[in-house]
């Protein structure tokens, strides 16, 4: 049964696909969208010494931590189960123990409380985010870039993703982090090669641009990771150390070959969206990569060259968290799409089932 639009309703969202435990609730109706409470409760320091995330840590730390997340977030919100209108999770795709770790606890909810039950793909989650922070229309561009993914989605509707685009090997956020870990700079890599590189020479070291020569909008960052490796090495052997001022110049060299690379992509990306001829075009990022100032000025300038509308939710709203998945549920809901305790954990799960498989999706596993 669909919902009609008029009808207020209030999720609670659950998220636990990758390192970061989470629950909100969000209400939508009539007088518009918000988040009543978003708790996010990060698994940074249990990954620390590892170097990246350890599945079996995570969803042990996700079966501990989810129950207090969601008395949390309920309790911010200052409600109880009684008063919401079903429980969304996110069942996919991510680390499979984790994942699992929230659709059993959902499960058990909804068995409990005769709540209905969405389950959410995480993708879907962060694609519909500009809908929830900015109520912007449908069709719009987005540019997912995280740790885990890269791609080019244009979406239709709460339901409806073509993907047009994506890396073929590496995720951006996961080559941000593999130059910190060449550099000696901390995990996660994003922010500290950010740092670095605004003291540094981007043309220092001439680092290449893959796949740019060819056409279409699908991209590769494992080169670029070992053409870094490469110009290290070559400055070690010289100078048998690196000094500050080259750890700067190779980070710089690093995020204008990223920036680049991910500018001209957009500017293909939305040449295909603007031939669909959508009557209020907007381009939007997400993911944490999305937080890299040169990044979002590079497609901030593309955006404004071409009189386009560019949108970058908070920071809090583009890396992981379960506000958006509240709000996925809802949008789901609202079509008639429930589901009900026979809901599985899917380690992968593409949002456009048509379009042909990634060869890679980020190594680090389906982290999004
Ligand atoms: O979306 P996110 O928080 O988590 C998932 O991947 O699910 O993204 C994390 C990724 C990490 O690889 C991190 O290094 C990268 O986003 N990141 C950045 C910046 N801040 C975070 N990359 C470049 N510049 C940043 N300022
Ligand atoms: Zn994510």
């Amino acid at each position: 049964m669909t919902q009609s639009p008029n009808q207020t309703l209030t999720l609670l969202g659950i998220e636990s696909s990758c390192d970061d435990t989470a629950a909100a609730v969000v209400t939508d109706g009539p007088e518009g969208t918000r988040i009543l409470s978003s708790v996010v409760w990060g698994q940074g320091a249990l990954h620390a010494d590892f170097g990246g995330v350890v599945p079996e840590i995570a969803a042990r730390a996700h079966a501990e931590r989810v129950d207090i997340c969601i008395e949390r977030a309920l309790d911010e919100a200052g409600l109880t189960l009684a008063a919401l209108d079903g429980i969304a999770v996110t069942a996919g795709p991510g680390l499979i123990g984790g994942v699992l770790s929230g659709v059993m606890c959902a499960k058990g909810l909804a068995a409990a409380t005769g709540l209905p039950l969405v389950g959410v793909n995480h993708l879907a989650g962060h694609a519909l985010t500009p809908r929830l922070t900015d109520g912007i229309a449908f069709p719009y561009l987005m540019l997912l870039v995280s740790g885990g993914h890269c791609q080019f989605l244009i979406v239709r509707g709460p339901d409806s993703f073509a993907r047009i685009g994506g890396t073929i090997d590496d995720a951006p956020g996961e080559a941000f982090d593999k130059t910190a870990r060449l550099l000696g700079l901390p995990q996660p890599g994003g922010p500290p090669v950010e740092r670095a590189a605004a003291g540094g020479d981007p043309a220092r070291f001439a680092l290449p641009r893959p796949l740019l020569d060819r056409p279409g909008c699908d991209m590769s960052f494992s080169g670029l990771k070992t053409a870094l490796l490469r110009a290290r090495d070559g400055v070690v052997a010289e100078k048998g150390g690196l000094t500050e001022q080259d750890r700067a110049d190779l980070c710089a060299g690093f995020q204008a070959a990223v920036r680049d690379l991910l500018v001209e992509k957009s500017r293909r990306a939305l040449e295909v969206y603007l031939a669909e001829a959508p009557e209020a075009p907007v381009f939007a990022v997400a993911g944490g990569v999305a937080a890299n100032g040169a990044i979002r000025a590079g497609l901030q300038a593309l955006c404004a060259g071409l009189g386009l509308r560019f949108l970058a939710p908070p920071l809090a709203l583009c890396t992981d968290n379960a506000a958006m998945i509240a709000y996925a549920g809802i949008a789901r809901m609202r079509l008639g799409l429930v589901d009900d305790l026979t809901l599985t954990a899917r380690p992968r799960w593409p949002l456009d089932e048509g379009a042909p498989a990634l060869l890679g999706s980020g190594k680090k596993g389906a982290k999004a």
